[in-house]
């Protein structure tokens, strides 16, 4: 909250001549600015500016060490950005020429030598009732800030929690503990770190590998649970689950939507080019390369409508013999690696 009463503000006053300081200080004690604080040496302002924070500085233009315009370069450097500290000018006879230096220099307004109590006083009042304006938008427009990023997490997560559920929806068909999305979301994850991928990175694909499978929603059940093997036009249908999930995921605005689509896309791409849509190699997106050793491990070691789960040593020699084949290199041995730590889950760890 900002203080809005204007005669408890912090004033500095700087000028070389000590009857200057007692006039001023007159002045505004007569109006009950009881809080001010004066300097008659120059070179002391940034230090009395750093250790006060006025709310106002009055300066004098003529001083000897340093004049006016070399202590508001100083002032300058040390303003942070966005505050705003005027500074109100005060001078004997100013040329034109002068004026324009002192308000490049950073001056708000100036007042002429001798004083007129009722002009200063009117002139103080206008720069600290500016200052304390200027003060409540920042305010304001942080608060606002805050509230709008806030909204946006809630907004995100909100979309990321329905599109859970809908993946959940889709994986309870063929899989009624719902278990494998969420198998495949904490290996993706540990293949990612294994990687050396960056936190952020490995949180993202954490949760945006467990939507691979969403477009499945979309696929009949006499496919998606038929026992035995799919006729070819029954896995072409049966493809489209990607593209399917990638336009369900697509025109998201954050990036775990993002993510989620392109791993939705191309989680069923092999390196050696020989996938859905025959994209090969390092042109494959790192989420679809990690997603799809995650997703076939763990298919291979759990049952499914048309087999029973593998040992898990034929399930590792599977995925050691695709390596360079249906998967990235680098990839397999991230893989290998986490597994050796025990950090892939063999069970849904909550
Ligand atoms: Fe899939």
């Amino acid at each position: 909250m900002i203080n809005m009463s204007l005669t408890t503000s912090r004033i500095l006053i700087v000028d070389d001549n000590p009857s200057n300081v007692l006039l001023l200080e007159g002045i505004l004690q007569e109006e009950e600015y009881n809080n001010c604080q004066s300097i008659t040496d120059s070179r002391k302002t940034v230090a009395a500016f750093l250790d006060y924070q006025p709310d106002l500085i009055l300066l004098d233009l003529q001083m000897p060490y340093l004049d006016g315009f070399e202590v508001m370069r100083q002032l300058r450097a040390h303003t942070p950005e966005g505050a705003f500290v005027p500074i109100l000018v005060l001078t004997a006879n100013i040329t034109a020429e002068a004026k324009l230096r002192a308000l490049t220099e950073g001056a708000t307004d100036f007042v002429t030598k001798p004083f007129d109590a009722t002009e200063i006083i009117l002139r103080i009042r206008n720069l600290l009732q500016t200052r304390f304006l200027h003060m409540r938008l920042q305010d304001q427009n942080q608060s606002l800030e805050q509230r709008v990023r806030q909204r946006t997490m809630e907004l995100e997560h909100t979309q990321v929690e329905i599109l859970e559920r809908l993946a959940l929806a889709a994986e309870y068909r063929d899989d009624d503990t719902g278990q494998h999305t969420k198998r495949v979301g904490q290996m993706a994850a540990q293949i990612a770190q294994a990687l050396g991928s960056s936190a952020t990175q490995v949180e993202l694909i954490r949760r945006a590998a467990p939507l691979h499978d969403i477009g499945k929603i979309a696929i009949p059940d006499s496919i998606l649970l038929k026992p035995g093997r799919l006729t070819p036009a029954e896995f072409e249908q049966m493809k489209t689950h990607t593209t399917l999930g990638a336009k369900i995921l697509s025109g998201g605005q954050f990036p775990l939507l993002q993510r989620a689509e392109e791993i939705a896309l191309t989680h069923h791409e092999r390196w050696d080019g020989t996938g859905y849509a025959g994209l090969c190699g390092e042109a494959i997106p790192i989420g679809g390369r990690i997603v799809s050793v995650a997703d076939v491990f763990d298919a291979l070691t759990h049952e499914r409508p048309y087999k029973k789960p593998w040992p898990l040593d034929e399930a590792l020699h599977e995925i050691h013999y695709q390596s360079g084949k249906q998967f990235d290199p680098r990839v397999v041995d991230a893989f290998l690696k986490a597994f050796k730590q025990d950090l892939i889950p063999l069970e849904v760890t909550v």
